[in-house]
């Protein structure tokens, strides 16, 4: 797309104004776009070729073994390195690379890069002399404090596989996790700060490690200075190690292959238990570090917030790994938007002079219900650029944010993607016409199609299956351990083709508009939460026989979880028991996957073989059509 296409689009569209196209890296999108379909490895090379190899790979892109593509294959590399080291050589090394601010605002810390790696180093040394090794799994399961960007590159740095589990789960989902991964460190905190109340991390770490014997050490930040019990000789507390000799500011960074692996991070799938999606040095350090640099324009007097908590992959590829590699600025809040007032966020980006601020639709809606008088009491000028992720953004949403926070002058960068593409798949790019709602194209050298159930494109227009067509860097490698379930999951159901699990459509303009998820993951204010989790949390109640959750439309969160029970002999529907149940997910999985409400059934729509049909739920509580009913139970 070019700034000002010959041809008007159609809809509500926003062209960019002259200020932002003088502003933008990439001023001929078509341009860049045509090189990179034509020539894809040419074009990630010439990325890859920014940041710093120990060696130089062989091969951009080896897809001899479908789908299990590789890139930069014998390259050697860290990403820790190009995120730290690297910079120490320039005029970087004196750069702020974080800014953190406390929930209550009373505290503050900065770190320049010279100070991030001192830092980092000491924890990789920390961790190192618990008998950390490359390859060895960490679990970190913290709040949004400094010490966990530290965590994660210190992982990075001496090759251990770290497997970040978001602060906000609670203890079946963190123990699910560890045992997966069989981690042999948990890297926690005492507890968080969460709207202004304490979440007991530490607590629930030792709830969990009842049942994980893989883990050997526990290391705990302090945070709260809550009392906690300690487990001698597992568990340690950070601060005491500091003091010691082995904590040295100097550790050598460990040379990794390009296609070794980072990280893993699990993420709710249609069915069974969380996947573990595997991400490697290589090819997701050029995926990250390109998006953020094309699609944001960052660029070193930025000042760049991206929300987003750690825990989930917008933390991991743009609030960490990203913003580093491009040697950016990163401003990064413990709390919440709305404790104690609802323009706790416009202060910091006032407070802060963030240039460019990447957010969810669904905090965005929870904003606009507080009204304009919060963002008006603060000056917003600073901001240049504007970003939405997570799921659709309704266009009252969009509107709002790009008058009321970007005062008409901020592009909106409205980017797609998922934890399994590690990076920004769909999306604009400032000089790009934007239509609210839609995240416009595929990024450069990708192509997206729209599928029916056959196989056949639909027609412009029409609703289908998003397939992604051409493997990018980034790209996940695989389901830790579990090959089968990535072919299975991802590229079974039109070979060759990479299934994204959404259903979208492309308007004539070439526009994509994402609908929402074909399978049976819940979009709860953004967060992925898979029904299977949710209803083996539900039977693991003893009142409970079996259970069935989807997701409905919720004002703020998106959508909302609605569960469908079946009691066991000998208990009575009551909205007690309806509270309780709803309390007992929270407390198994955290939460966010509280259902809004609990519907007690006396039976739940099965097929013959079955399996329940959320698709019958979800229709009835709609007052939909319930489709195709040939396959349900008499
Ligand atoms: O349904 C899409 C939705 O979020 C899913 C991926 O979730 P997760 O792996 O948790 O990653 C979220 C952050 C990248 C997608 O399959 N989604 C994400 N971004 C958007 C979106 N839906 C519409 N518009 C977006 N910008």
């Amino acid at each position: 797309m070019t700034a000002n296409p010959a041809k008007p689009l159609s809809g509500e569209v926003y062209y960019p104004s002259p200020d932002v196209i003088e502003q933008a890296r990439v001023k001929d999108w078509e341009a860049l776009a045509a090189f990179a379909n034509q020539d894809l490895e040419g074009f990630w090379a010439r990325e890859a070729e920014e940041l710093e190899w120990f060696q130089k790979w062989e091969k951009v892109l080896d897809d001899s073994n479908k789908p299990f593509y590789k890139w930069f294959v014998g390259g050697k590399v860290n990403i820790a390195h190009n995120c730290i080291d690297r910079h120490l050589k320039t005029y970087r090394k004196n750069k702020l690379a974080l800014i953190w601010e406390s929930e209550d605002g009373k505290e503050h810390r900065t770190f320049s890069y010279f100070a991030l790696n001192r830092e980092v180093s000491r924890m990789a040394n920390i961790i190192k002399a618990m008998g950390i090794q490359k390859g060895d799994r960490v679990t970190i399961y913290m709040g949004r404090v400094p010490e966990i960007v530290f965590a994660m590159l210190a992982c990075a740095k001496i090759g251990a596989i770290h497997s970040v589990v978001f602060g906000g789960f609670s203890v079946d989902a963190l123990q699910g996790r560890i045992e997966d991964s069989q981690s042999k460190l948990v890297i926690t905190m005492d507890g968080s700060y969460q709207n202004g109340k304490v979440v007991e991390l530490k607590r629930t770490v030792d709830e969990a490690l009842k049942r994980c014997p893989s883990v050997e050490n526990v290391l705990v930040i302090k945070r709260v200075g809550h009392e906690v019990p300690m487990e001698a000789g597992r568990d340690h507390w950070y601060h005491d190690l500091l003091a010691l000799p082995i904590a040295s500011g100097k550790c050598p960074t460990e040379v990794m292959d390009a296609e070794d692996p980072l990280f893993i991070l699990y993420t709710s799938g249609s069915t069974g238990k969380p996947k573990a999606i595997l991400h490697t040095h290589g090819g997701y350090m050029v995926g990250t570090y390109t998006t953020l640099k094309y699609v944001f324009d960052i660029k070193d007097e930025d000042r760049w917030w991206c929300t987003a908590d750690p825990g989930w992959i917008t933390g991991h590829s743009y609030l960490v790994y990203g913003p580093l590699l491009n040697g950016a600025t990163s401003f990064m809040y413990e709390g919440g938007p709305t404790y104690p007032y609802p323009d706790r966020w416009w202060q910091c980006i006032e407070r802060y002079g963030i240039t460019i601020f990447y957010t969810a639709p669904t905090a965005i809606r929870g904003l606009m219900r507080f009204g304009e008088a919060w963002p008006a009491k603060h000056d917003l000028s600073s901001l240049r650029l504007l970003g939405s992720v997570g799921e659709p953004i309704n266009p009252e949403a969009w509107r709002w944010f790009y008058r009321v926070i970007g005062k008409e002058r901020c592009p909106i960068m409205d980017t797609w993607w998922q934890t399994e593409t590690g990076m920004f798949m769909i999306t604009p790019m400032p000089v790009v016409p934007l239509k609210p709602g839609s995240g416009t194209r595929p990024f450069f050298g990708q192509r997206a199609e729209i599928l029916d159930e056959h196989g056949n494109p639909v027609k412009d227009g029409e609703e289908g299956y998003l397939v992604l067509l051409r493997p990018w860097p980034s790209m996940m490698r695989t389901i830790y351990n579990d090959p089968d379930r990535y072919l299975q999951q991802y590229w079974s159901k039109y070979p060759g083709k990479y299934l994204t699990g959404d259903s979208a459509r492309r308007d004539e303009d070439g526009y994509f508009w994402i609908i929402g998820r074909t399978d049976d993951v819940i979009k709860v204010s953004g967060h992925r939460l898979g029904t299977a989790e949710i209803e083996s949390a539900l039977v693991s109640h003893p009142a409970v026989a079996e259970a069935a959750s989807i997701g409905l439309p919720h004002e703020i969160k998106g959508q909302g979880i609605h569960a469908f029970v079946l009691l066991r002999a000998g208990y009575q529907p009551s909205p007690e028991l309806g509270e309780q149940l709803r309390q007992h997910v929270a407390s198994h999985l955290g939460p966010i996957a509280r259902p809004e409400e609990i519907h007690f059934m006396d039976k739940l729509p099965k097929t013959r073989s079955g399996k329940i049909m959320r698709r019958v739920l979800r229709a009835r509580a709609l007052g939909l059509p319930e489709g195709d009913v040939s396959t349900l139970e008499e």
